[in-house]
């Protein structure tokens, strides 16, 4: 009776341990942001083996490769967290290096200092009484992040009948920042504006302020005309030379003037071009539809008045062939070419110049996407031996730029991996372009192989993709944004660096190429995505729907003051200042003499952060102003001071 009575108490008191214990693993994953494609693994390594840490074996655990990030909501009742940490042996990266940090209730609890490959595992036994959000994360160390594969081993909450659950990002509100633009006329947009002489011209005066506005511009050359009621300006390039105008918007509010230069010669995109591209939105579900209504959505939602300009098609306007890698879309299914070679667009873009003509209607410009190998990266008709004529054919089309990818070339070309095989379709169509009697701005994407910053200008580019695909990497735009401006001493008016688009409102998750939905970042990292594109003179591509625009994200992409940064004039990107692991400064000179700084946080966690005038090459009082909120913080001496949240940038402008 007594060894009965002895089996019950005991199976009951395991009972309650078990219950008590809550695997990590057992909670949803999904919230588990990391570097990469691939998903993070349930017991075992990133790369699919049995978790391993310096030849020890662990049945329970995940495997995630840094940087990762993943935080929970605890109700301050967990007890405590438990672990084993390590690089995991299955990294074919000798020199794979990573720092686990614990971070509760925004103070650093407990650190593995830098772990490296075939290091014992470290254990964790940390006490969380009390806390309510807790982070869990690994870092890069070193130079390289190759392989960097982490494993949070026989990782476990005690939890006193508490229920620890992992969520996106900690809660934060949705604040607008900016003031709503006034009812008096404010023209924005850029100062300078490259064209070639000769060819159609197309320029929509970006303004902002209560309609009708009536508009004007003095010095305007002969061949081209203003339509006052709209602002739009056509007509046919002027020659060769430098245009001053003074643009002029008049409504009953007031009214304004801006300085305006048409340079006409052989450089496009003296301003990093603004607009929007489809891709991150509707991937392979665009359609004519669609690109209408984000040119009327341009306009009605005042994107237009802010400068965004181009509306751009990504891939998946022509056809595929029915064995194409993701099973398409019948009506996306038919013939490559007619007899003559001429691209056939699918069924969802019946006419392309009826929709260029839409677009063009509106003061917009359209853009088109090809690549130069047999196949697109979706795998649909590209430009391989038909480059000049697919060329001429957007041209007639009448599209005004185009997004070159990579996709397929390496398939047909050379295999030497020399720097002429990267270079040579792009030289070929650079050199196809320039002739073309369009403005057609010519955009890279070939992730920045060959160090394309360097070369990307003489071959006839204007932008270039400086890495891979930005919407599988959410959760590193600082260390992308990071990695950009080591190229800022190539960025200048009519060559760009592109860390790729602003991704912001609703997007679909690139991993799935999925139906568009709220994007992971929270406010302040929107904030921070468009402060750093504006800084660095990134081209500001919006590529979320359109058609979920709220107040929130127009307020993000719509600031003048802050498109004035990333439309300044010298296109300088701005000069990165080390200050800590954490926090850093970007200092971008303005052609006014002043100077835009963003205080940045890359951390997890609330700092202060000083720009020191010195680190500016300033001396004295200077007055600063927060961009984002329109106002003057006042005069200050020697430096400036600001208390920068998780993964924020303060953004303003000193003079
Ligand atoms: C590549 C590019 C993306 C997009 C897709 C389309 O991945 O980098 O920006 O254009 O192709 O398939």
């Amino acid at each position: 009776m007594k060894r009965i009575l002895f089996a019950l108490v005991f199976t009951f008191v395991c009972a309650c341990q078990a219950a008590d214990t809550v695997p990590l693993t057992s909670l949803d994953l999904a919230n588990l942001h990391f570097e990469g494609w691939r998903k993070p693994q349930t017991d075992k390594s990133f790369s699919g083996r049995p978790l391993s840490i310096a030849g020890q074996k662990f049945q329970n655990g995940i495997g995630t490769r840094a940087l990762s990030t993943l935080w929970l909501e605890l109700d301050g009742r967990v007890e405590k967290f438990v672990a084993a940490v390590g690089v995991d042996d299955s990294t074919s990266n000798e020199t794979a290096a990573v720092c686990f940090t614990i971070i509760g209730d925004g103070k650093k609890l407990w650190t593995s200092g830098a772990m490296k490959r075939g290091e014992a595992a470290k254990p964790v036994d940390l006490n969380l009484k009390g806390v309510r959000s807790l982070l869990l994360k690994v870092d890069h160390v070193g130079e390289s992040n190759n392989f960097d594969y982490a494993d949070w081993a026989d990782a476990k909450f005690i939890a006193a009948g508490a229920k620890p659950r992992t969520v996106n990002a900690p809660a934060e509100k949705k604040v607008i920042l900016t003031p709503k633009p006034p009812r008096a006329p404010r023209i924005n947009g850029p100062k300078v504006y490259g064209c070639r002489p000769g060819n159609p011209f197309i320029y929509r005066i970006p303004t902002t302020g209560e309609r009708p506005i009536k508009f004007a511009a003095d010095g305007l050359p002969t061949s081209l005309r203003l339509d006052t009621t709209s602002g739009i300006i056509t007509g046919s390039t002027p020659a060769r030379g430098t245009h001053a105008l003074t643009l002029r918007a008049k409504n009953r509010h007031g009214s304004a003037t801006r300085e305006f230069k048409i340079v006409s010669g052989d450089t496009l995109a003296l301003t990093p071009p603004m607009g929007w591209n489809h891709w991150y939105a509707h991937y392979n579900r665009v359609t004519d539809v669609m690109m209408r209504e984000a040119a009327d959505v341009m306009v009605r939602t005042g994107m237009a008045d802010a400068g965004y300009s181009y509306v751009n098609i990504d891939d998946c306007w022509m056809n595929a062939t029915p064995d194409a890698k993701r099973t398409p879309d019948p009506l996306r299914v038919g013939p490559f070419r007619d007899a003559a070679g001429n691209i056939i667009p699918n069924k969802y873009f019946p006419d392309m110049r009826a929709m260029t003509d839409y677009i063009h209607a509106k003061g917009l410009k359209a853009g088109i996407y090809t690549s130069p190998g047999p196949l697109t990266c979706a795998g649909y008709c590209g430009a391989y031996q038909h480059e000049e004529q697919d060329a001429k054919l957007f041209a007639e089309w009448g599209f005004d730029f185009l997004k070159y990818d990579w996709c397929s070339y390496s398939k047909v070309a050379a295999d030497d991996k020399s720097l002429d095989m990267m270079k040579k379709p792009y030289v070929l169509m650079g050199g196809i372009l320039k002739k073309l009697p369009r403005d057609i701005v010519f955009n890279l994407c070939q992730y920045g192989m060959g160090d394309v910053w360097q070369w990307g200008a003489e071959i006839g580019g204007h932008c270039w993709r400086t890495a891979g695909d930005l919407g599988a990497e959410l959760n590193r735009i600082f260390a992308v944004a990071l990695k950009n401006a080591e190229y800022r001493q190539w960025s200048k008016p009519g060559a760009w660096n592109d860390p790729d688009y602003i991704q912001i409102g609703y997007v679909g998750d690139a991993r799935g190429e999925g139906m568009p939905k709220p994007c992971p970042l929270t406010p302040t990292e929107q904030y921070s995505f468009m402060s750093l594109w504006s800084l660095m003179a990134a081209p500001l591509f919006y590529s979320g729907d359109m058609s979920q625009l709220d107040p929130f994200t127009l307020n993000v992409l719509c600031n003048p003051e802050v498109i004035e940064v990333n439309q300044d004039p010298l296109g300088e990107s701005a000069r990165v200042v080390k200050l800590t692991d954490d926090t850093f400064l970007m200092v971008k000179r303005l052609e006014d003499g002043s100077h835009a700084v963003g205080l940045c946080n890359r951390g997890e966690t609330t700092e202060t952060i000083t720009a020191k005038w010195s680190d500016l090459g300033l001396t004295g009082k200077q007055t600063v102003r927060d961009l984002w909120r329109q106002k003057d913080l006042g005069k200050f001496e020697g430096q400036f001071t600001a208390t920068v949240p998780r993964h924020g940038v303060v953004l303003v402008r000193v003079r």
